[in-house]
């Protein structure tokens, strides 16, 4: 299938970062056996791929602000287009050899994503988007899930993890989601499970506490795959707030309300699940399996 010209400049960038990643992948399954582990490889691994796409970026829109991960902000004359970039989403995944991380990529245009590419180099799988053009993987046209029986529904979400976020307030949502969903998964790199969302496999994602670039690209997918996507509140500040529900127009809809509920529970008593397990916060839950 032909790209357009800014697609091809992205799927460069992209694969050419992906190229060195998947070398790199050989040298940390090495790595795990050694004494020093891959730590320090990988984060040289990381900032090895954010200077190969800024590089290509760089070459083929020379005026184009940039925002990555590994180098921040990068200020462009253009002042209307901006890269948003992470060159490896999934960095524990690859730090331990799992084949669940990628290279995303997106182009804000006066505050809109109006591109966006996510590509995972362990198995080549290229999912991208252009605003009023949909969405594809590898070539082919993907719509997300349609699915709208929360009882059938397969559910991706992140974890926060200690020291980031607020880990009461997420297992209140995990165990509020467990009474609701066939299954939740969490799979480690937020822009393919947004990709996963816009291809059909999850029915629906959350997370909070994520950055611009774990993000951006996955909510062009999403809504140009005919999904519905907003921060947790239900608005339109993901990037600035930094949470993200998705899924079709129901699982959407659902979720948040059902994460609000769970806020808003969480809110009015935050001892109530600090601390607990995931099973003992569902089974004490106002309306959860074991009050029933
Ligand atoms: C992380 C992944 C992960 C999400 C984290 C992100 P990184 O990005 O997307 O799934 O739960 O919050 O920070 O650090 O691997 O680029
Ligand atoms: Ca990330
Ligand atoms: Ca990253």
């Amino acid at each position: 299938m032909a790209h357009s010209a800014i697609l091809n400049v992205m799927m460069k960038a992209a694969t050419k970062a992906g190229r060195s990643l998947k070398r790199d992948l050989g040298e940390v399954e090495h790595l795990q056996v050694s004494l020093k582990g891959p730590r320090n490889f990988v984060t040289a691994a990381d900032r090895r791929a954010e200077e190969i796409v800024y590089e290509e970026l760089a070459k083929a829109r020379p005026d184009y602000g940039f925002l990555g991960e590994e180098g921040g902000a990068r200020a462009g004359t253009d002042k209307s287009h901006r890269w948003i970039v992470d060159p490896l989403d999934g960095t524990t995944n690859f730090l331990h050899g799992i084949p669940q991380f990628a290279v995303s990529i997106a182009l804000e245009r006066d505050g809109a994503i109006v591109a966006a590419l996510t590509y995972n180099p362990a198995n080549d799988d290229v999912f991208v988007a252009e605003r009023g053009k949909g969405a594809f993987l590898n070539d082919r046209r993907i719509r997300v899930a349609a699915r709208a029986r929360l009882a059938d529904a397969v559910v991706a979400c992140g974890l926060p993890h200690y020291g980031r976020g607020d880990l009461a307030l997420g297992r209140h949502e995990i165990a509020a989601a467990q009474n609701h969903f066939a299954g939740l998964r969490r799979f480690g790199a937020a822009t393919l499970d947004l990709a996963w969302v816009a291809a059909g496999r999850f029915d629906a994602f959350w997370e909070r506490d994520l950055s611009p670039w774990d993000m951006a690209a996955g909510i062009l997918l999403i809504r140009e795959a005919g999904g519905f996507v907003s921060d947790i509140d239900g608005g339109e500040a993901i990037l600035t707030k930094g949470s993200i529900v998705a899924g079709n127009e129901t699982m959407h809809r659902e979720l948040l309300r059902l994460l609000q509920d769970a806020a808003k529970e969480h809110a009015s008593d935050p001892e109530r699940y600090a601390g607990q397990s995931p099973a003992k916060a569902a089974a004490t839950a106002p309306g959860g399996r074991g009050a029933r």
